[in-house]
């Protein structure tokens, strides 16, 4: 096995293919964004379909990840956008406790944050942070390190790591449930802080979300990871496998590979690449499903795969992933694109039918970063 390259996104950014129409149709996106969703107050609305006034945490984050993506790219102008939407979180973020931690909802204008705190948002807004961090300079640098930090103290220290089911993060300060994307983002957090700080607690944490997430939520029979654990004693497993779950471990088992230098997580990594494009992956129209028992498909949940894939590729080489990262692309802009407005829409079924147009937020951000991150091959 041949194996490439550090798997950081950021250090081939040398090299794009010039006339990518990904590198066009990343842009229309931001411009799609600019337009019908940045508030004056640099916040993001949930949606453009009945004007309102909230934005989600989430969103918020995944739109950072989008524009770091193009500044990766070699493109300045997405500055000020990542810099003052990553200004406009603190309203977000929790000033009454001394952990402090991100609410899940504000109003646009960023008053009115109260309510649960998601470990899933707190944990991929540090992980946005540190992509942030890569492409800042100075202060601003310092700032988003020091940023994710405070996410994962959030998560150490908030009381959402428990011995119920064994371990594991709950998704929420409500603890209803503990699912695989939480734990897997989670995961990805504490490594990367550690590849960055060298402080054996966040390499600590790395080892137990790792050892939780291998013994309770993979299914052996499938190769793939479950959804989620709920419910009393020693709980009820739900075995319906996401997409973007498996996107997340394949993504946390190439960083664990790299930082921890166990290289039989690669292997890991792609055997899960390979259920996935054999259990979750549609033939006939080519795209990754929602999840395992849905056939909807969405542009954020289901376009996460494509950097999972692309990340693969650039641990082996092997260009079969790319592939499916384009062609999961290309789906969605020939069936969820307007392309009149250049927004995507939120769902539809698997032949293109049943469209679902409300314009989200969230899948505008993550159509917006995977294509760029494609448009750096193809
Ligand atoms: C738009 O987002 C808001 C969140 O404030 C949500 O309540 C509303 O249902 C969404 N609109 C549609 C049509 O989905
Ligand atoms: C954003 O960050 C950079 C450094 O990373 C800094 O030079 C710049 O002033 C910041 N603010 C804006 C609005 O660009
Ligand atoms: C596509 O966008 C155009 C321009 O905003 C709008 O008029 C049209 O209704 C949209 N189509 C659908 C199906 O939403």
């Amino acid at each position: 096995m041949k194996l490439l390259l550090s798997l950081s996104l950021l250090s081939q950014s040398s090299f794009r293919e010039p006339t990518s129409k990904y590198w066009l149709q990343a842009q229309e996106t931001h411009n799609f964004i600019v337009e019908n969703l940045l508030t004056r107050y640099n916040s993001y609305r949930v949606n453009t379909t009945d004007q309102t006034n909230t934005a989600y945490e989430w969103y918020s984050a995944s739109q950072i990840y989008a524009d770091a993506a193009m500044i990766e790219a070699g493109d300045t102008r997405y500055v000020p956008y990542m810099n003052n939407s990553y200004a406009w979180m603190n309203n977000m973020w929790d000033m009454s406790s001394s952990i402090g931690g991100y609410y899940s909802t504000a109003n646009i204008d960023g008053t009115g944050s109260v309510g649960d705190k998601y470990a899933d948002d707190n944990s991929l807004t540090g992980v946005v942070y540190l992509n942030a961090y890569d492409v800042s300079t100075g202060t601003e640098r310092v700032n988003y390190l020091n940023s994710a930090k405070a996410c994962a103290n959030w998560l150490i220290y908030s009381d959402q790591w428990d011995s119920i089911y064994g371990g594991g993060f709950w998704w929420s300060t409500a603890k209803e449930s503990k699912p695989t994307q939480t734990n897997g983002l989670a995961l990805q957090l504490f490594l990367r802080l550690y590849q960055l700080t060298g402080e054996p607690l966040y390499r600590d944490c790395a080892y137990s979300v790792r050892d939780w997430l291998m013994k309770e939520m993979f299914d052996t029979t499938t190769g793939l990871y479950i959804w989620k654990i709920d419910g009393p004693g020693v709980g009820i497993k739900h075995t319906e496998k996401f997409t973007y779950d498996n996107a997340i471990m394949i993504e946390a088992f190439l960083l664990y590979a790299q930082i921890i230098g166990d290289y039989s997580y690669i292997t890991k990594a792609q055997a899960l690449g390979t259920k996935m494009n054999t259990i979750l992956w549609n033939n006939v129209y080519r795209v990754y499903l929602f999840n395992s028992i849905s056939k909807r498909i969405n542009p954020a949940w289901c376009g996460w795969a494509s950097q999972a894939m692309i990340l693969l590729y650039l641990a082996d080489g092997n260009t079969a992933w790319l592939d499916y990262a384009q062609q999961n692309i290309d789906y969605m802009n020939l069936k969820l694109r307007n392309s009149t407005n250049n927004g995507y829409y939120a769902f539809c079924d698997i032949d293109g039918s049943g469209v679902d147009t409300r314009h989200e937020g969230v899948d505008q951000a993550w159509m917006q970063r995977v294509q760029v991150l494609l448009s750096n091959y193809r």
